[in-house]
């Protein structure tokens, strides 16, 4: 039987437009948008306050047997609606989207035991359905089973301009270059990490959207749901 609510994977590159599609389709279907990629940046945060994690390295032990001490949880912000983070009941959803964080979040995305927590919670929040989860490995790992699955995609020049215009607002001396080896780094280690690697699965819909704009985006989205609606 077809459900009412199902459950939409939304996986792909950093710097795709996947929130921005993800948050769209949620808002369009009365859904629950969940951005994993905020729970990875804010376990990223809080281990490197702790001093754990530089950019020359990681103390995997101390990451691993602290990680009971991190909690995180989403709340509604009343003035834009848009769910946003907390790192031990503290807002850190301007914090995590730095460079610094960007830069270090890769390492603590490959840990075994982080994984397992976050997904763990990614899968209680996402339990009953009327979600849209976007990360990495939501089809692969989290959802395998969801109902739909899209893999979006844009190119790289595309994807460093997107990426530098978000950082402009918040960081004036931010450079392209230095976005676009991030990226560049962030791909490589999202791809070629052994736990959970960022993968197309066979039954996922692709979406390029580099000459797309979010509302084109949104419309071929709404079009594909509605057929497994
Ligand atoms: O989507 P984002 O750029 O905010 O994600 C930050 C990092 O977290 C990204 O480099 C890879 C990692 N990540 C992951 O490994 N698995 C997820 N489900 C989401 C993000």
């Amino acid at each position: 039987m077809k459900k009412d609510k199902i459950t939409i994977a939304i996986d792909g590159f950093s710097s795709c437009g996947k929130s921005t599609l993800a948050k769209a389709l949620a808002s369009e279907l009365g859904y629950i948008f969940i951005d994993t990629g905020a729970m990875y940046r804010a376990v990223a945060l809080y281990c490197f306050k702790q001093g754990w994690i530089t950019k020359e390295g990681i103390d995997e032990s101390s990451v691993v047997n602290n990680l009971d001490k991190i909690t995180l949880h989403f709340e509604r912000n009343l003035e834009n609606s848009k769910l946003e983070i907390f790192l031990n009941n503290i807002n850190v959803e301007k914090e995590i989207r730095t460079l610094e964080v960007s830069q270090l979040v890769s390492k603590i995305a490959s840990i075994k035991l982080v994984r397992s927590k976050l997904v763990f919670e990614q899968q209680k929040m996402g339990k009953n359905g009327g979600v849209v989860m976007d990360g990495r490995d939501i089809g692969s790992v989290v959802f395998p089973n969801a109902e739909l699955k899209l893999f979006v995609t844009a190119s790289p020049e595309i994807r460093v301009e997107r990426r530098y215009k978000e950082l402009l607002l918040t960081d004036p001396t931010i450079s392209k270059e230095s976005i676009k080896a991030n990226l560049e780094e962030r791909d490589y280690l999202d791809t070629t990490r052994s736990e959970s690697p960022l993968i197309q699965t066979q039954d996922a819909i692709i979406l390029d959207n580099s000459n797309l704009t979010p509302d084109e985006q949104l419309y071929l989205a709404l079009e594909i749901v509605n057929e497994r609606l």
